[in-house]
């Protein structure tokens, strides 16, 4: 049969990937990160000139475009877009200011959940984004709503970046995040949402260990 899946939710910058991901490697799961896959398509829409505001032109795009999740067996997940290694572009400011326009329309969505369920078939998954648990994934064995104060999500943010070697600055991040979580939250499909069946986690003053051993030891109290 089918093997566990868990869904993790929440805001930009909560630590969803981090803990999702380090929890997979405990579990020996498959961690799947869907944004990376809106993010894809908003970087190779950016690379080939392809208008953002044009649904039809974004969807003709993804049908012509591989999206490989690899989720196991790496520190850090890569990021294959028709086969190219696309990890680190996918964190730049010019995707971060594009993925939720992207991401906002329906048509899109609809394949890209499409995949998302189709990844996730076999089980043994953790996959992390905004509507995992609400709309990808409802039957989900386990779901969490990690979020924490936006000003600690800037300071996360912050780091990552700036390990990455791209310059960014604090309060800048701050109304980047705040934006994306608007957008992201008052869409019409696929909103940011916690599902009523989510456990709840507010991270702000919590280490990324401490919050995946709060992680497993809930799924293994309750899978
Ligand atoms: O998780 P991450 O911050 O990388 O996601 C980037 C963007 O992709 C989000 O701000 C959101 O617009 C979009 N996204 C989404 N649905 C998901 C995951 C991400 O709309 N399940």
């Amino acid at each position: 049969g089918q093997g566990p899946v868990v869904a993790v939710d929440g805001p930009a910058g909560a630590g969803k990937s981090t803990a999702a991901r380090r929890m997979a490697e405990r579990l020996g799961f498959l961690y799947l990160d869907s944004g990376a896959m809106y993010r894809a398509l908003a970087l190779k829409a950016l690379q080939h000139g392809v208008d953002l505001r044009d649904e039809t032109q974004l969807l003709h795009l993804l049908d012509m475009t591989r999206i490989e999740l690899d989720g196991a067996g790496h520190q850090k997940p890569l990021v294959l877009v028709d086969g190219q290694d696309v990890t680190r572009l996918l964190r730049s400011p010019e995707v971060n200011a594009s993925v939720s326009v992207v991401a906002g329309f329906p048509r899109i969505r609809e394949e890209m959940v499409r995949r998302q369920r189709e990844m996730s078939r076999a089980g043994h998954v953790i996959m992390d984004g905004r509507d995992i648990g609400t709309y990808v994934l409802p039957s989900a064995d386990l779901k969490f709503y990690l979020t924490a104060s936006l000003e600690a999500r800037a300071q996360r943010r912050l780091q990552d970046l700036t390990g990455m070697g791209f310059p960014a600055d604090l309060a800048e991040l701050a109304e980047e995040i705040r934006h994306r979580d608007a957008l992201d939250s008052e869409r019409a499909v696929g909103p940011l949402k916690q599902a009523p069946d989510a456990i709840y986690i507010d991270t702000t003053d919590m280490e990324v260990d401490h919050v995946v051993d709060m992680m497993l030891s809930i799924y293994r109290q309750r899978v």
